[in-house]
């Protein structure tokens, strides 16, 4: 009864003031319905836009899930077909490729090695699947013996060193039919390596995609798992970003623009948002936003324990990163973010 009054009361106060009468402006009426809500939508995105992560190993008649990221695999060669088969039929139309060799050495050889393991996925692919676009990751990580994203000089990753060794590998990637090589390293002026050797070769057409704004993060935890790739020592601040830093983002991303990137990476994408908007704004080339292992981890883990919807968390975290600024995004969640572009539930 006195709630009742109480109500009364506040709706008569505001009819005396008119402020009930006077609001013309109701944004609610443009999410009466479904089909209005899907019309004004102010971020759109399809499936050409969604790249798929991928981890190819050496041996045979093997496709292992990964204990730390549940649903991802990794595959031998031969069994490499059924997941570009899977892929093709989900409409997902890229993939970035990971590799992981048998051996790892203090140079990492095997990511240059004619017949390391992604250059032969690389051939093998391109013969099976010709019309998926084959990006590859270039970096010493899943390659060397210690783990780091170059070559040592005692416990220091000496930069330009290790430039000359990523060029190689881009270039061997390149030569073994790439559309499109990444590097990940975060060697300062591996674009420029890259660039000039690719073009040196022949190869003056194949686009850069740079991880130019890569901080150095834990979310990476599971991939590093996956790839048998964590540093032996220490860790990879001494050339992955500080991530209280903004402004040095912008600073690696027009770096990244001036030598030459076609494209630009800004990593991870869960908690830098504000980067992807910041480097959209900066430049004027293609941002892709990665969601890495650690944000696919943490959605599988809490979803398995029933705490959250799955499905609407995934179309949750990738809405945000295009709404950011990202035009291309990178997600283990790739075939299932298809299906939800698919049913409407997203796009
Ligand atoms: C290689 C590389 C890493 C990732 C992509 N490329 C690992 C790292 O930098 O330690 C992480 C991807 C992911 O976590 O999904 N340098």
């Amino acid at each position: 009864m006195i709630q009742e009054v109480k109500e009364t009361c506040f709706l008569n106060f505001l009819l005396e003031r008119r402020m009930i009468m006077d609001m013309t402006i109701r944004p609610r009426r443009l999410r009466g319905s479904e089909v209005l809500r899907k019309m004004v939508r102010e971020t759109r995105m399809d499936k050409s836009s969604l790249i798929y992560p991928l981890f190819v190993r050496e041996g045979e008649n093997i496709r292992e899930e990964i204990p730390s990221m549940p649903g991802q695999y990794r595959y031998t060669l031969d069994q490499l077909p059924y997941c570009l088969e899977e892929l093709t039929e989900a409409g997902v139309g890229s993939v970035l490729l990971f590799g992981i060799p048998d051996v790892k050495d203090e140079v990492g050889s095997g990511a240059y090695a004619q017949d390391g393991i992604i250059q032969k996925a690389l051939r093998l692919a391109k013969k099976e699947f010709p019309d998926l676009y084959y990006i590859t990751d270039v970096c010493m990580c899943e390659y060397t013996s210690h783990g780091h994203c170059g070559v040592l000089c005692g416990h220091e990753v000496e930069n330009d060193a290790t430039l000359e060794l990523l060029a190689k590998t881009a270039l061997s990637h390149a030569q073994a039919g790439a559309d499109m090589v990444a590097p990940s390293d975060m060697m300062d002026g591996h674009t420029r390596a890259i660039r000039s050797l690719l073009d040196a070769n022949g190869y003056k057409g194949t686009p850069i995609m740079s991880y130019a704004v890569k901080y150095a993060s834990s979310f990476y935890g599971p991939f590093r798992d996956a790839a048998g790739s964590a540093p032996s020592f220490g860790d990879r601040k001494s050339y992955q970003m500080d991530f209280h830093n903004k402004r040095e983002g912008v600073k690696e991303a027009l770096l990244d623009v001036e030598e030459g990137a076609d494209l630009l990476i800004v990593k991870p994408s869960l908690a830098y948002q504000d980067m992807i908007t910041r480097v959209a704004e900066c430049t004027n080339i293609p941002v892709a936003a990665y969601s890495v292992s650690g944000e696919y981890s943490m959605v599988k883990a809490a979803a398995a324990k029933g705490w959250i919807d799955e499905e609407k968390i995934m179309c949750e975290m990738a809405v945000g990163a295009y709404r950011a600024g990202a035009q291309l995004y990178i997600t283990y969640f790739a075939k299932e973010l298809a299906a939800c572009m698919d049913r409407g539930i997203i796009g």
